[in-house]
């Protein structure tokens, strides 16, 4: 088989490259070792940024996200017994958040490339990338019937921390920066009403906690938890009864419990590997940077990685100019980084850590108390969350 772009991952990076390389004409097939239903089932955040609600409507995916999609002007923060309304809108010059749960957005993206008739290998084993160095780059990996060989022009390795195109670069080629935060995220997925139209952040001495929601009926909630506990220890009452407890009487007035749809524990990490290119081999989305969920910036950082990639693979396909490809992985990195830098403050600003001094939750209360009294600090919490300009 022959393609102009091999992009290794079904997630929502390359399903959203596939989708725009089709739309300006270049050939792209799809390799992921997971059947679509696999990935269909996974829980994961769904708060997307300008940029990526833009990306969905270029790739042709975007009518449901508008249709059922839910605008969110604000978010609440909890702390020191009180609640702080963050103005989403009013403190970044007009811009905010769009609540869709990442399933859904896989699941248009997935419709969009079927009604293209653009070709998606599932459940492929033993995938492997090959001649990255050279002109001649190609996938190869196996189904029923042994091994298949994708030649290509280029691999877009869009498939996760732990796929295997960062792994097949030479060690001394790529570097990495990692952080892992001493505690995880326990999260909750029920059909009950949300707590709160907006996304309400609970610094509470016991611990963080979020209520978050898919829609109107649906709801997700997040535990900070130690790294030694175990979702299944948890039942779902005590899970309740954890989250009241973190929350403020207005929320516990307005909780509505019900049988968990899914638990499970995220750990939570910052990672980095640079560059982003080797050679025809490109890296976006979670193959090239993983993000605490705490600013919710996972899903976007993976949306303009796929952008600049997009438009990198289209200079090229245009004219040949390699300009782009060339600037692809600093272009990237500057918006990751600071992403990157406002997840880990925004998750060291909420979370309690481990063994830290008493004095820490103090000097957090006091920064907490600052940023959400002045401008300024309402103004750095607004533009990062709703996410920075590209290329800003
Ligand atoms: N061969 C083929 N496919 C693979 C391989 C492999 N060796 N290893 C992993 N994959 C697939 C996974 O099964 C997954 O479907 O690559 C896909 C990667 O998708 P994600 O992990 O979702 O990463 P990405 O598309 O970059 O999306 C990033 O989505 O999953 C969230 O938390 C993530 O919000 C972030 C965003
Ligand atoms: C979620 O809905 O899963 C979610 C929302 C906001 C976050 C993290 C996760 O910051």
């Amino acid at each position: 088989m022959r393609t102009r772009v091999a992009i290794v991952g079904a997630g929502p990076a390359g399903l959203l490259l596939g989708q725009l390389l089709q739309r300006a004409g270049i050939d792209n097939v799809i390799v992921e070792r997971q059947s679509a239903d696999h990935v269909l089932g996974r829980i994961r955040a769904g708060i997307l940024e300008q940029v990526t609600m833009d990306l969905l409507d270029e790739a042709g995916a975007g009518a449901r996200m508008h249709a059922e999609g839910l605008p969110h002007h604000g978010i609440e923060l909890l702390f020191d017994g009180g609640r702080h309304r963050v103005d989403l809108q009013r403190h970044s010059g007009g811009r905010v958040v769009m609540v869709y749960g990442q399933t859904e957005l896989t699941r248009d993206l997935m419709q969009a490339r079927a009604a293209a008739g653009l070709q998606t290998v599932y459940s492929a084993r033993d995938v492997r990338i090959e001649g990255f160095d050279g002109t001649r780059p190609r996938v190869v990996y196996r189904d029923a019937d042994g091994e298949r060989r994708i030649d290509c022009d280029f691999i877009a390795g869009c498939d996760g921390f732990h796929g295997v195109c960062r792994a097949s670069v030479p060690a001394g080629a790529v570097r990495t920066w990692e952080k892992v935060y001493p505690f995880g995220w326990l999260g909750l997925l029920s059909d009950t009403p949300p707590v709160c139209d907006e996304l309400v952040y609970a610094a509470s001495p016991r611990g963080f906690a979020l209520c978050s929601q898919r829609s109107p009926t649906r709801s997700r909630y997040y535990l900070q938890v130690p790294l030694t506990e175990r979702a299944e220890r948890w039942s779902d009452a005590a899970f309740w009864d954890e989250l009241r407890l973190r929350l403020d009487d207005a929320a516990r007035a307005r909780l509505v419990t019900g049988p968990s749809l899914e638990k499970s524990i995220a750990p939570l990490r910052s990672f980095v590997a640079e560059p982003l290119r080797f050679g025809r081999l490109f890296l976006a989305g979670d193959a090239a940077h993983i993000v605490p969920p705490t600013g919710a910036k996972g899903l976007n950082l993976a949306a303009s990685d796929v952008k600049y990639l997009a438009q990198t693979l289209q200079d090229y396909a245009a004219d040949g100019s390699e300009a782009g490809l060339d600037r692809y992985s600093a272009r990237c990195l500057r918006r990751v980084w600071k992403a990157e830098r406002f997840s880990w403050w925004f998750t060291g600003l909420l979370h309690r850590f481990p063994g830290e001094a008493p004095i820490e939750a103090k000097f957090r209360s006091a920064e907490l108390d600052y940023l959400l009294g002045s401008e300024a600090g309402l103004r750095t919490i607004a533009e990062n969350y709703v996410g920075l300009p590209l290329d800003g």
